[in-house]
């Protein structure tokens, strides 16, 4: 069952030029950097209630999120939803018709398990399923 939107990711060019603006213009605090190796990004994330923001740097050229600049520049990028069932929820996911992106849950960020759903089965929507974790 889906519980609550864990996070919005969001693109940036440098996390080192977009903290700063949610911490000063916004009163958000960054709570920490985290590089996943797997997505070929840098996480910096932040609270907001009962949910995040997970701003994301690319580290490699051929990082999705360097692709996700180049062709669209900086901007909400997914929105993740926290599941008690990542395997059902895909499943459920598949069963309705949808494209995924990881047919099986891989490492995310905060020690989640994630798996994506391609944004032209979602009406647009690059979607994450994730667990609940740390975030
Ligand atoms: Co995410």
């Amino acid at each position: 069952m889906i519980q609550r939107i864990d996070h919005l990711g969001i693109a940036v060019n440098k996390l080192e030029e977009a903290i700063p603006l949610y911490e000063k213009a916004l009163g958000l605090k960054c709570e920490r950097i985290e590089e996943v190796a797997t997505q070929k990004v840098r996480t910096a994330f932040f609270t907001v209630g009962g949910t995040h923001l997970e701003l994301l740097e690319p580290t490699a050229e051929d990082s999705p999120i360097a692709k996700f600049l180049k062709d669209r520049g900086e901007g909400v990028h997914h929105v993740a939803f926290a599941t008690d069932d990542l395997l059902g929820q895909l499943a459920q996911a598949k069963g309705a018709g949808l494209r995924l992106i990881n047919e099986a849950p891989v490492p995310g960020a905060g020690g989640k398990q994630v798996a994506f759903l391609h944004p032209k089965s979602t009406r647009g929507v690059l979607t994450e399923l994730c667990t609940d974790g740390q975030h």
